[in-house]
């Protein structure tokens, strides 16, 4: 027992788990700080699943099927993430992701107040819930889904803001001729 012991620590097998982080959020739509938030954790994480949540009580403009597929089309290069939309309380998909922990992005000290809240009331409806925040690039501290959308729908320039084929997506939903014009 003990020379297996041995073996598993020379080994270093017993740091073989598979950490899985969980990514939830409404994503409507996805944005390139979304992106870079994912990109990190999968730099840090064997996994990471990217929850779209289903029932986002915001009037989402599009459906959970649409933000899944902007995000499985945005991240299809990144190997280990995966995409899953959700419904119901997050700690419960957590658990049955086999997730150790939740990331959640924080832009700026404003954000700080709600995710605290949240993160707090997760460990209370399950203390095994662990929640880790990640920092995006400061130059999308600025950018949010709610403003993407408002500049798309008054005819705006949102390349910049998001990947390729959201910006295509925010073109067919409001027919915004600077969108339209992508190529790639
Ligand atoms: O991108 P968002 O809108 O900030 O994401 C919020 C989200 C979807 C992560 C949050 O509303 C959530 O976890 N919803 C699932 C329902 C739930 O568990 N609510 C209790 C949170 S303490």
């Amino acid at each position: 027992m003990l020379g297996n012991r041995l073996a598993e620590l020379l080994s270093g097998s017993e740091f073989h788990d598979v950490r899985t982080v969980l990514y939830p959020g409404s994503f409507d739509p996805l944005t390139n700080g979304h992106l870079d938030v994912i990109e990190r954790a999968a730099r840090l994480f064997d996994r990471v699943i990217v929850a779209v949540a289903q029932n986002a009580e915001k009037n989402p403009l599009f459906t959970p099927e649409e933000r899944c597929a902007l995000v499985v089309g945005a991240t299809r290069r990144l190997r280990n993430v995966q995409v899953r939309a959700f419904d119901g309380l997050l700690v419960n998909y957590v658990r049955g992701c086999g997730a150790q922990a939740v990331i959640r992005g924080l832009r700026a000290v404003s954000d700080f107040e709600f995710e605290f809240q949240m993160a707090l009331m997760n460990r209370k409806l399950d203390e095994r819930v662990e929640t880790i925040f990640m920092m995006p690039k400061d130059t999308y501290t600025f950018l949010s889904s709610r403003l993407v959308k408002e500049i798309a729908r008054h005819g705006g320039e949102v390349r910049p803001f998001v990947p390729t084929n959201v910006g295509r997506a925010l073109a067919a939903k409001f027919g915004s001729a600077s969108s339209k014009s992508q190529t790639t």
